[in-house]
């Protein structure tokens, strides 16, 4: 029988079902770059349609739609307003997150998470049968992912990075490495405000080669950026190896090389500084459940415990000494030589 406690859950797993087109909407909103069109006040559909090139009608019920999650908001007018959600839809302020929704909603993401049943029941990633190859591999010989993948992962970590480096009490002096450090952004925020630290940033090519700290005069003369492979070795005596979102995109075994490779390289008396999520027990959300399974889907990696930290970091010769929870998502895993 039909009662309202049925018809709700019924909702709900309408709503649950679709969720996919909210990702869609999303992805449509930003590269039609919506909000940045209304960032000087709200305008409806159809204004809208005219600045961005796209049909008033369909676009009015993508915004209506999103309007129900709080990226927007229509007025009995029908004109859209920007929310704080939809602020950071924008692409010229500061902490955008514009590269980072059109990263996470990119098709190539889309079609992966699509097949995470075959990651489940294969226990592999669904990336490399769709692609013929593992992500990394992939991304080396596509530019335009490449720039894709770079510049949301600056975007995703743009509010971390601030967080970050004013949650973790990094030294004042020393030297610093970011294994994996992307373009930068979290090593530029820890050097600011540290006039006596140095830093290194150790990536692959197409990350270093596009990095962001060469503009600014507060870190001038204290950063150096290396290309390399961080399963074959790191830069040597450092005082801080940070592990910024590089772990999850590993299994175990991989994990384990690269955190040799950080301990075989430690000054003495260093520390390894894991910035990532750690995910907490029962049925507690949190944005790396989700994260997860993309993980799982694109690289063969995962989310993990503090638990599953412990041990990672115990099998090479570290010893987890404390985890910081952040105003972000992310957690702050610090560790030093057993
Ligand atoms: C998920 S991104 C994280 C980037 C940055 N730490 C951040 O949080 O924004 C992982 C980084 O690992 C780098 N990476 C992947 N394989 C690598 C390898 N074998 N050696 C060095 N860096 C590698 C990628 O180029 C990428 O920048």
């Amino acid at each position: 029988m039909d009662t309202p406690e049925t018809q709700d859950v019924t909702g709900q797993l309408v709503e649950h079902a679709l969720g996919h087109l909210f990702s869609a909407a999303l992805r449509t909103a930003a590269r039609c770059r919506v909000a940045d069109h209304l960032a000087a006040g709200p305008r409806t559909a159809r204004e809208l349609a005219g600045a961005t090139g796209a049909d008033a009608g369909h676009l009015r019920r993508v915004l209506r739609y999103l309007a129900t999650r709080g990226v927007f908001r229509e007025d009995r007018a029908g004109a859209f307003h920007l929310t704080p959600t939809g602020e950071a839809l924008r692409t010229d302020v500061p902490h955008s997150q514009h590269a980072a929704v059109l990263m996470l909603t990119d098709p190539t993401f889309q079609r992966t998470s699509a097949a995470l049943e075959e990651t489940v029941r294969k226990a592999g990633p669904s990336f490399e049968r769709l692609f013929g190859e593992p992500f990394f591999t992939y991304l080396a010989g596509d530019p335009e992912l490449r720039e894709v993948f770079d510049s949301g992962m600056t975007s995703l970590s743009a509010r971390v990075d601030a967080v970050v480096a004013g949650t973790y009490p990094f030294p004042e002096h020393g030297r610093i490495v970011d294994v994996g450090g992307g373009r930068g952004g979290l090593l530029l925020a820890v050097l600011r405000g540290r006039p006596g630290l140095s830093g290194v940033l150790f990536d692959q090519t197409p990350a270093i080669s596009t990095h962001v700290l060469s503009g600014e005069e507060a870190v001038r003369g204290r950063w150096s950026a290396e290309s390399g492979d961080f399963f074959t070795e790191v830069p040597e005596g450092g005082d801080v190896y940070v592990l910024k979102h590089v772990l999850h995109d590993w299994p175990d075994e991989g994990c384990l090389r690269v955190l040799r490779n950080c301990r075989a390289a430690m000054a003495p008396g260093a520390r390894v500084v894991i910035v990532e999520s750690v995910l907490p027990g029962g049925n507690a959300p949190h944005p790396g459940k989700a994260m997860d399974l993309a993980m799982a889907a694109v690289v063969n990696g995962q989310e993990r415990t503090r638990e599953e930290f412990a041990a990672l970091l115990a099998a090479a010769e570290l010893r987890l000494t404390r985890v910081l929870p952040t105003a972000a998502f992310p957690s702050v895993v610090e560790a030093v030589a057993a």
